[in-house]
C-alpha cells in the first residue's frame, strides 16, 4: 500500500523541513491540495508553493486539484513539478481532453469523485486515467470523518475497472483515513490512502508510517497495486 500524506495538515510555517523530515520515515509519496475557494470552500495553495517544495524533496507530487474547470493550468502545475495531476469529474467539461492532456505533458492523470458522484462513467475513461480517487468526506477541510457508504463504492469502481481493462488503475481514497480503517479499505480494493490528520498529528512519522502500513497489510499485492509502486517523480525518471 501506498500512504500519501495530506500536506493540508502540515505545518505550513516549515514545509521545506516537513518534506525532509517525511522523507526520512520513509514516506515516498505527498498529497498536495489545491482548492481555489469556488469548487469547494477552502482557498488553499498553488504553483508557487508546489515549484518551491520541488526543489527541496523528491517526494512523489500526487497535486489533487479542487477547482473549477482545471484543464485551465494544466501547464502550470507541470511546470511547478506535479508528478500526478488529480482533476474532478463534477469539475471539468471536457474530461477526456483533459486527462490526455495531463498524459500529453509527461504527468499521471487521475481523475476524482466526490462521495455522491456516480461511477458508472469511469467506464469511458480506463484508457486515459491512471488512477482514481474516491472521496470519503465532501471536499475542503482535513479533519472530517469518513463516510462508510464509500467502502461499497471502493469495491464497485474495483469490479467497474476490472471489467473493463483497467486492472492496473489503482483506487486511491481520501478523507477521513487512519489505521482504524485502512484495513477494510484494502480488503474493499483500494491502493492508495491519503491521510492528513491522522497522519501528522502523531509524530514520529517513522512510527506513524508503520502504524499504517501494519494496519494495511494484507494478502498478495493486486495489479493496480503492483503497477502504483513502480511510479517515480518525473525528474528521477528521465
Ligand atoms: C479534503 C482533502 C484531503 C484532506 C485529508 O478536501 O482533499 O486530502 O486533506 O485530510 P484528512 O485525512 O484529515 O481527512
Ligand atoms: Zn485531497
Amino acid at each position: 500500500m501506498i500512504l500519501s500524506p495530506s500536506l493540508l495538515s502540515a505545518d505550513f510555517s516549515c514545509l521545506g523541513s516537513e518534506c525532509a523530515a517525511m522523507e526520512q520515515a520513509g514516506v515516498t509519496w505527498l498529497h498536495l491540495d489545491v482548492i481555489d475557494g469556488s469548487f469547494a470552500p477552502n482557498i488553499t495553495f498553488g504553483t508557487p508553493v508546489i515549484s518551491s517544495l520541488r526543489k527541496k524533496t523528491s517526494l512523489f507530487f500526487d497535486v489533487h486539484l479542487m477547482v473549477d474547470q482545471p484543464s485551465r493550468y494544466l501547464d502550470d502545475f507541470a511546470r511547478a513539478g506535479a508528478d500526478m495531476l488529480v482533476v474532478h469529474m463534477e469539475a471539468e467539461t471536457h474530461l477526456q481532453r483533459c486527462l490526455a492532456r495531463i498524459r500529453e505533458l509527461g504527468m499521471r492523470a487521475g481523475v476524482a469523485l466526490n462521495p455522491s458522484t456516480d461511477i458508472s462513467s469511469l467506464r469511458w475513461l480506463a484508457d486515459d486515467v491512471d488512477m482514481v480517487l474516491l472521496m470519503s468526506v465532501n471536499p475542503g477541510f482535513s479533519g472530517q470523518k469518513f463516510l462508510p457508504m464509500v467502502e461499497g463504492k471502493i469495491q464497485a469502481v474495483r469490479r467497474l475497472l476490472d471489467e473493463n481493462g483497467g486492472q492496473e488503475i489503482p483506487v486511491q481514497v481520501d478523507g477521513g483515513v487512519c489505521p482504524e480503517n485502512i484495513g477494510r479499505l484494502v480488503t474493499c480494493g483500494a491502493d492508495i490512502f491519503v491521510s492528513g490528520s491522522a497522519f501528522f498529528r502523531f509524530p514520529p512519522y517513522d512510527q506513524r508510517l508503520k502504524c499504517f502500513k501494519d494496519a494495511a497489510e494484507q494478502g498478495p499485492l493486486r495489479p493496480a497495486a503492483a503497477a502504483c509502486s513502480h511510479w517515480k517523480p518525473r525528474a528521477a525518471s528521465v
